[in-house]
């Protein structure tokens, strides 16, 4: 199973690719978990990631192809792999395009989680990450249990999120007609809870449901 999960800033990207690792075992790819473990590294690319990141502003494109690109040659990812948050750019589809069709593995899906820009504010803010776990939270809708180690996100100040969603709106969401001529397109209610949505994005996938 080779797919693309699209969606804004806190549409459920992360949280509906752990459900399908957990059905399908294929990897998660997340170019924004890449990217931050980069730049607790503390490597040149992180450095260099972290001035985008923590304006809201996409990274550039070369950086990104050229992580994902070195990615999907491990061997895990010759079974297949979620793709959470790449492409976000047509350059960055017509390089995956490219680099797929060399190795013969061409996508099978792109679902596209659509939430509403006034929920999507809010998840991004009160999420909370576990730092020994890694384990994202919300502080309304999926609280950490108690003595939970929390992180907030840099980039999920309420004024960097309103900047994340028009790198999104701007750059991200022209990519959607791109997939959808090529018929690869499949769309999900993220607006609902979690269960629901995971029960839809699995059906889309044909890979049954989330009981
Ligand atoms: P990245 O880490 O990819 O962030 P993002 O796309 O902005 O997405 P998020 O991680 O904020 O949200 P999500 O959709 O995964 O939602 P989640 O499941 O966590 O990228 C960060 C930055 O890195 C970018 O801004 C850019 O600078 C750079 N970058 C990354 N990739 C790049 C690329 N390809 N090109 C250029 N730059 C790149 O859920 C959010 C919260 O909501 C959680 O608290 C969760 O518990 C809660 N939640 C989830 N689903 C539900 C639900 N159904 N109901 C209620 N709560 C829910």
């Amino acid at each position: 199973m080779r797919i693309i999960l699209v969606g804004p800033p806190g549409a459920g990207k992360g949280t509906q690719a752990k459900a399908i690792v957990e059905r399908t075992g294929v990897p998660q790819i997340s170019t924004g978990d890449m990217l931050r473990d980069a730049r607790k590294a503390g490597t040149e690319l992180g450095e260099r990631a972290a001035g985008f990141m923590n304006a809201g502003k996409l990274v550039p494109d070369e950086v990104v192809i050229g992580l994902v690109d070195e990615r999907l040659q491990r061997d895990d990812a010759s079974i297949g792999f979620i793709l959470d948050g790449f492409p976000r750019t047509v350059p960055q589809a017509e390089a995956l395009e490219a680099l797929l069709s060399r190795r013969g593995t061409p996508l099978d899906a792109v679902v596209q989680i659509d939430v509403p820009r006034e929920m999507l504010v809010e998840r991004a803010v009160f999420r909370r990450i576990d730092k020994r776990t890694g384990q994202s939270y919300h502080l309304k809708y999926s609280p950490p249990p108690p003595g939970a180690e929390l992180e907030h996100r840099a980039d999920d100040q309420a004024e960097i999120v309103e900047q994340r969603l028009a790198a999104y709106e701007a750059m991200t969401a022209a990519l959607l007609p791109w997939y959808q001529a090529k018929g690869l397109l499949r769309r999900v209610d993220g607006a609902r809870p979690v269960d629901e949505v995971k029960a839809e994005v699995l059906k889309v996938l044909g890979v049954g449901s989330a009981t």
